[in-house]
């Protein structure tokens, strides 16, 4: 069942176009990972499908419900934390998820068990009755995780939700996201700008540049249809000489040569260890070593991104 979708979603601020003609396909139960650089339309698209700006033109739906037009109804069944997350701070953890739970019905013995068990989940049991503003960032990051736990929405939209946030808290907030999707059936849509975090929860991604999904699909579509059929092989020579150089390039399959002191990275349409080992001794070239590497996604996204 699709959870969230968008139509030809455009977002343009006086000329400029930062959401282009979005088509998208989240299913229920995913955890999506809208992968994009600084700028490329990330929060305005996520802002669009939570009904709190307006598309330009297409729409943006949640569970079937348009954004626009029923925007009470879907901002009922999402829960969001924003870039910069906002609480209370002249207020306990424990207090200002009270008020979320009374804002979603949920009132006296049945919020107090609510809310402990979400501040336990989420590991800020010891915290509870400490003012919001105390907390450090990963803290707040925590809280608002809890937030969305008594909230229970059917999809969450985290923005950003590691940023600014040690390597260690980094991975223990991906890490309660993936639990959180696990355990309550909830659809997850996270926005990064670094392929490593949605690498390691998300099931789907989408690569946003300057607000076109320039691809999307499964982690294992994504890195065969970018990496398709490409290989690159590291050299290391005793000596590199331009001729060792020209008669690689003569080598059939051999898409580019790049040199750094002593080693040739290679690109190639398929393995050609072979080929390259007889090219570099037909010119007297010493091999000291040579590796076929698989191309990172990083690198993928780097290239996609470029390339957009
Ligand atoms: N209210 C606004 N008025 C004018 N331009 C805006 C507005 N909001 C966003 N933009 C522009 O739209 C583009 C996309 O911004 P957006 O915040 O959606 O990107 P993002 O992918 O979330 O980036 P980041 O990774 O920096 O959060 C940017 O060029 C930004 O300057
Ligand atoms: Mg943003």
């Amino acid at each position: 069942m699709v959870m969230v979708e968008t139509s030809n979603l455009t977002k343009k601020y006086s000329n400029t176009t930062v959401v282009d003609n979005l088509n998208l396909k989240i299913e229920e139960g995913q955890i999506y990972g809208f992968l994009g650089p600084n700028g490329a339309g990330k929060t305005t698209t996520i802002l669009m499908l939570l009904g709190l700006t307006r598309p330009t033109s297409g729409f943006a739906s949640i569970n079937g419900l348009n954004s626009t037009h029923e925007a009470l109804k879907v901002k009922r069944i999402s829960g969001y934390i924003p870039e910069k997350v906002g609480f209370y701070n002249d207020l306990s953890a424990r207090y200002n998820l009270l008020y979320t739970a009374n804002l979603n019905g949920v009132f006296d013995e049945k919020a107090e068990t609510a809310v402990n068990q979400a501040l336990a989940d989420v590991g800020l049991k010891d915290k509870s009755d400490e003012l919001v503003a105390h907390f450090s960032k990963g803290m707040k990051q925590r809280l608002a995780i809890a937030d969305i736990l008594i909230k229970q929405p059917r999809v969450a939209f985290l923005d950003e939700p590691t940023s600014g946030i040690d390597p260690a808290g980094i991975t223990q907030i991906l890490d309660l996201i993936a639990e959180i999707a696990r355990n309550k059936n909830m659809t997850i849509v996270m926005s990064s700008h670094q392929l490593s975090q949605i690498q390691r929860i998300c099931s789907h991604v989408g690569i946003l540049s300057k607000g076109k999904l320039i691809s999307e699909g499964s982690i294992q579509e994504l890195s065969k249809k970018a990496g398709e059929g490409k290989v690159a092989i590291e050299v290391q020579l005793a000596e590199i000489t331009p001729d060792i150089i020209e008669n690689i390039k003569t080598v059939k399959g051999i898409l580019s040569v790049d040199q750094n002191e002593n080693t040739l990275t290679l690109t190639c349409s398929d393995d050609l260890r072979r080929e390259i080992s007889k090219a570099i001794s037909d010119k007297g070239g010493l091999i000291t070593q040579m590796q076929l590497q698989s191309y990172a996604l990083e690198d993928i996204y780097l290239k996609m991104i470029k390339g957009a």
